[in-house]
């Protein structure tokens, strides 16, 4: 199955959905989302007076973890939805939000100690640009954490046979959540982006996987 991911329609379809994004996130997790996030970003032990770029920020709510978990660091959320981003500054002031794509950055070499991404590079038609903007930005040594669904397994078949009722109970656009499981079917599972991630340049660090690996954070290195 191959999903559209072009930029323009992806970035309609995100302005769209912001205004409910983060009730479905809650409802379609369980409540689980925000807490696994945060159990993958600790895993970074983020160093002070560190540089961050939260990639696909949407919301904020990676970057939100971070300034609160580490706030002897910066960070700087990026995303190309300028409603996703209203949202994330309206949750959080004291963040940098910008706007832009992920393919292609507007910072120098060897600019970040860290990047994150979360839920966001199933969403680029163009992975390969995105991660090779990564890692043009990164500095030696920087970290890059990767969160998103993992290995398709029996359970990640439950999560998906529940997301269109979810939906139908929010009373939500159906359109925009056959996307979500769409793009998720499309997406290579951990191992193979690891080789990836690998093929960018990137050396593996570890891998963590959540909720019987429904979701898998890994984390590389430049
Ligand atoms: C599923 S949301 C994830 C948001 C957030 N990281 C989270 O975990 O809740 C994906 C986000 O990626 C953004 N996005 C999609 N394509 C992008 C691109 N080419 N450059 C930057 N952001 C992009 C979308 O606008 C959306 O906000």
């Amino acid at each position: 199955m191959i999903c559209d991911k072009n930029p323009q329609k992806i970035k309609k379809m995100f302005n769209e959905i912001a205004p409910y994004y983060d009730l479905m996130n809650n409802k379609i997790s369980l409540n689980t989302h925000y807490l696994i996030k945060m159990l993958a970003i600790k895993k970074l032990n983020i160093k002070p007076n560190s540089l961050t770029l939260d990639i696909c920020c949407g919301t904020g709510d990676f970057s939100r973890i971070i300034n609160k978990l580490y706030p002897k660091t910066k960070v700087i959320g990026l995303d190309i939805s300028e409603n996703m981003l209203q949202i994330a500054k309206s949750k959080n002031p004291q963040i940098v939000f910008i706007q832009g794509d992920c393919t292609s950055l507007a910072f120098k070499n060897n600019e970040f100690d860290y990047i994150t991404i979360g839920f966001g590079l199933r969403n680029i038609e163009n992975r390969t640009l995105a991660l090779s903007e990564i890692y043009r930005t990164l500095k030696p040594e920087g970290l890059f954490l990767h969160l998103d669904f993992g290995t398709h397994n029996l359970l990640s078949k439950i999560f998906d046979s529940i997301v269109p009722l979810m939906v139908k109970i929010a009373g939500k656009k159906n359109e925009h959540y056959k996307y979500l499981l769409d793009s998720k079917k499309d997406f290579p599972a951990p191992k193979e982006l690891i080789k990836e991630f690998e093929n960018q340049g990137f050396k593996f660090v570890k891998r963590y996987d959540y909720m019987f690996g429904i979701i898998s954070a890994q984390i590389m290195k430049k």
